[in-house]
């Protein structure tokens, strides 16, 4: 099994580019499939849940052609079958962006019931209540999701939760209805409004997507396109933290500062400094930083995807925070991790009570999900010592490159096999 090795206490420095958003990018893979036309899609991130949404669209017939390492042509002409698989699902939730894809263009889709999954519960009543709506017959059968429909009529919708996918399902979907759609109380993410905008190249007509109502008139048909993915607001903040934490100054390019405005806030209220400009971030920090409370929230509140990475720094700043999580009920399984480097963090229910230390020290932990793996590295970079991260194939489903571009910003981090050991001497033996 793969696993990081790194030698904390070096402070990053430098520069980084940042990757396309996965986020955005899962939904606007499975919108090209819903034209006859080529598609293009650009910015890709080479992660992996984007590899196996590409096999998923090539297992119902879709023609997927990798360009290049970024770059996807993607045809959705030659599609034999509405059904995806379970073995898709369980590797990646997001599979089920084909349901809404396929219900609009073929007004039938039938797609394996994704489960919970690491960080909790996930329900997709809401998705089911959008489809309803738009008049689609939605069941459970044998553990599928069936939805169905004559006719797709538009409808108006409110959604009891601001829901990324819900919000995205329901878009798919209604861009090739009948008729005029209403979201309200839909998510406002980023990536809501990249797909949106994409779906808008291809033809559609969807107004108001990053508000908090919108407006989805549907067309009969949709074209092909050429459309650049969005950058990863997560991957960015990520990096952002890093360099807090590592008291290291890191300019992050390639990012839409806009979208990073919760996290930079915090930063600055902590005492790191943070300078915007066009397209990139520049973090600096030269002390200790102080404590502050977060509360995780649909955008632009704080993302839950960067509650793990900005309690891991919170653990090693001077004072008493709290983080409060208030979208998933079962994000914080990390800190039983975080605690073999030194930590002091309480969990009582969906809030962390952080007391922050002086120092941590190197330990062998294990990344539960994605972005709490991401959060054990930013620990690894500070501990005294060598930590080792293992099951960093969850790291690798967001992640592009990640133990490259930290090296490229000083760390001593590598990616050995944990049976080599060999590299890890040889990676010891290097970084002295
Ligand atoms: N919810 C419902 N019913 C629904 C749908 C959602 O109750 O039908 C609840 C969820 O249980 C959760 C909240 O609504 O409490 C928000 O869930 P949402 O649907 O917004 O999440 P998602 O679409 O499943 C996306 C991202 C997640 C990110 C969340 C929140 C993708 C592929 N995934 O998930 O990203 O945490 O939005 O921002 O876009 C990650 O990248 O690490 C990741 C987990």
């Amino acid at each position: 099994m793969e696993q990081y090795i790194i030698k904390g206490g070096k402070a990053l420095a430098g520069e980084v580019c940042i990757n396309g958003a996965k986020n955005a990018a899962l939904g606007i893979l499975a919108a090209s499939v819903m034209t006859d036309d080529f598609v293009t899609i650009e910015n890709l991130p080479d992660v992996r849940d984007i590899h196996v949404l590409l096999q998923a669209i090539e297992s119902i017939g879709a023609k997927v052609e990798r360009v290049n390492r970024h770059t996807a042509r993607i045809c959705g002409s030659t599609i034999s079958s509405v059904v995806v698989e379970n073995e898709y699902i369980r590797r990646i939730r997001a599979s089920y962006y084909l349901l809404g894809a396929l219900l609009g263009k073929y007004k039938n889709a039938q797609v394996s019931l994704p489960g919970g999954c690491d960080i909790g519960s996930r329900p997709i009543d809401q998705h089911i209540k959008g489809f309803e709506a738009l008049g689609a017959k939605v069941k459970i059968h044998h553990g599928m999701i069936e939805a169905e429909a004559e006719h797709l009529t538009g409808n108006h919708i409110y959604l009891d939760v601001a829901s990324v996918g819900a919000t995205i399902n329901i878009m798919l979907a209604a861009a090739l209805a009948d008729g005029q759609t209403i979201i309200e109380n839909p998510a406002k993410e980023p990536h809501v409004v990249d797909v949106a905008s994409f779906l808008n190249s291809m033809g559609a007509n969807i107004k108001g997507a990053g508000t908090d109502v919108i407006r989805i008139v549907g067309v009969t048909k949709l074209h092909g396109s050429t459309y650049s993915v969005i950058p990863d607001q997560i991957e960015a903040g990520t990096f952002m933290l890093a360099a807090a934490a590592t008291r290291g100054d890191v300019t992050i390019r390639s990012v839409i500062p806009k979208h990073l405005e919760a996290i930079s806030a915090k930063l600055v209220e902590i005492g790191a400094e943070v300078e915007e400009f066009d397209d990139a971030i520049r973090v600096v920090a030269t002390k200790r930083l102080g404590h502050t409370q977060i509360k995780t929230l649909p955008y632009p509140g704080f993302p839950t995807d960067m509650q793990p990475q900005i309690t891991a720094l919170l653990a090693i700043c001077k004072g008493t925070s709290i983080v409060t999580e208030s979208i998933y009920e079962n994000r914080f399984k990390y800190v039983d991790e975080l605690a073999r480097m030194g930590t002091n963090i309480k969990v009582e229910g969906n809030n962390a009570i952080v007391n922050g230390v002086a120092e941590l020290t190197g330990a062998s932990v294990c990344a539960p999900d994605l972005r709490a793996g991401a959060a054990l590295v930013i620990a690894g970079l500070v501990a005294e010592g060598y930590t080792t991260v293992e099951q960093i194939y969850y790291i690798e489903r967001g992640y592009e490159c990640f133990e490259q571009k930290m090296r490229e910003l000083g760390a001593d981090m590598e990616k050995v096999d944990s049976e080599d050991n060999k590299a890890i001497q040889k990676f010891k033996l290097k970084v002295g």
